[in-house]
């Protein structure tokens, strides 16, 4: 574990991973959010690419399976999650590589990945830990790379912004603020990934999901 971060779980508690891919098929629109993210993959068939906080492995399997030439690695911080993901990827016989690690601190040498993927994921760190691991994504990424992010973005009417509540509840307050102000794109730019684009904003029961697309 990183010295002095918060760490939130999947469902916040490690117990309650068993239930992450039906609570989030159903209340994220997931099938459709990843399909849109991998939708917007560069069209070559080769490279090095990195599935941060990869979970239950869903977003690195959808990429797999589409471009099967890609190296993909998927990162994650809970074992069990990763034992989760390696299980799911042996069964589709997807060869896929998992790692152990943190976000603020990854694993990797330099520029080592073309793309770089992360699906809801941010707003489970502060703020230092967020800045901490745009930084990690930006060394990592070779120059030119390509950094994809479907995360919780700023409601776009009241009633999202109600429902978001149940994911504050669950995830925290403090770690999903910078998410409701829209802050993740200002915050990436910091670290060197520009210019970030918005590439899509989805309704989903539990609030609004921005796609964003960066350089490095
Ligand atoms: C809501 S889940 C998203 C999982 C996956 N990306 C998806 O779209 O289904 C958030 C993930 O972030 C992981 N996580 C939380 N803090 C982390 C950190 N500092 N470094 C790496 N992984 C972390 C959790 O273990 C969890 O698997």
């Amino acid at each position: 574990m990183v010295s002095n971060t918060l760490y939130i779980h999947s469902l916040r508690y490690q117990w309650l991973n068993r239930f992450y891919d039906p609570v989030v098929r159903l209340s994220t629109r997931e099938s459709a959010v990843k399909k849109a993210l991998v939708s917007f993959l560069p069209p070559t068939n080769q490279g090095e690419v990195l599935d941060l906080a990869c979970g239950t492995g869903t977003l690195s399997r959808a990429i797999k399976a589409t471009q099967p030439a890609f190296n993909i690695h998927g990162i994650d911080g809970d074992k069990d999650m990763l034992d989760r993901a390696k299980k799911m990827a042996r069964m589709a016989e997807l060869d896929i590589h998992y790692d152990h690690g943190f976000a603020q601190q990854l694993p990797y040498d330099d520029s080592t990945f073309d793309v770089v993927t992360s699906s809801l994921f941010f707003h489970h760190l502060t703020t230092d830990d967020k800045r901490a691991a745009f930084r990690e994504v930006y060394r990592v990424m070779k120059p030119k790379g390509l950094f994809l992010v479907a995360d919780w973005g700023r409601p776009q009417n009241i009633l999202m912004r109600m429902t978001f509540g149940m994911v504050q509840l669950l995830d925290g307050f403090e770690t999903t603020a910078d998410n409701v102000r829209g802050a993740l794109p200002a915050m990436m730019e910091e670290a060197g990934l520009f210019p970030v684009d918005h590439l899509r904003t989805m309704a989903t029961p539990l609030g609004t999901i921005t796609l964003l697309r960066a350089s490095s």
